[in-house]
């Protein structure tokens, strides 16, 4: 019998959820600290439906950075984003800090093999819709 291997990104964020639930909160937190000025770009977010569907295609991205629309996509967001005053360096920021943020929230249970995983595919993600 073969056991299919587990993909790192989708077992860290399994993980997360298991641990400490939706880290949305945690990881917008981060944003507004880090970049002030973009909390009031969220306005018209009242239910929070803008922030969870912009999160999930980061991981949508991080775990099938091969898939067919998500280069495209990605490329597209960027432009849209740079419109609306994000420009690339802080729309790239965006990965990192959702990282930091599960990384964080695991503690100790972060391990080499998540943070490897995680570089690599943000890495690859960036690369592919510069
Ligand atoms: C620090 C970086 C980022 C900031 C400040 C930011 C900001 C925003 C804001 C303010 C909105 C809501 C716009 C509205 O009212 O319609 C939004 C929507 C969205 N964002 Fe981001 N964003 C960032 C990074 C990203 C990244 C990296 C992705 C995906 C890879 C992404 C994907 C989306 C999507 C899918 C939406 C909803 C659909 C849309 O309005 O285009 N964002 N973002």
């Amino acid at each position: 019998m073969s056991v299919e291997p587990v993909d790192p990104i989708a077992r860290s964020l399994e993980l997360v959820v298991e641990r400490a639930g939706d880290p949305a909160p945690q990881i917008y937190a981060r944003l507004f600290a880090e970049f002030p000025e973009t909390e009031a770009r969220f306005c018209r977010d009242v239910s929070g439906a803008i922030r969870a569907e912009m999160l999930t295609m980061v991981f949508d991205c991080l775990m099938d950075p091969g898939g067919p629309y998500q280069a495209n996509l990605v490329r597209a967001e960027r432009v849209n984003h740079d419109g609306f005053g994000t420009p690339n360096e802080v729309f790239d920021r965006f990965f990192w800090i959702v990282l930091e943020t599960c990384r964080e929230l695991l503690g100790v249970d972060w391990t080499p093999t998540f943070e490897a995983a995680w570089t690599a595919r943000i890495e690859g993600v960036e690369y592919a819709t510069q």
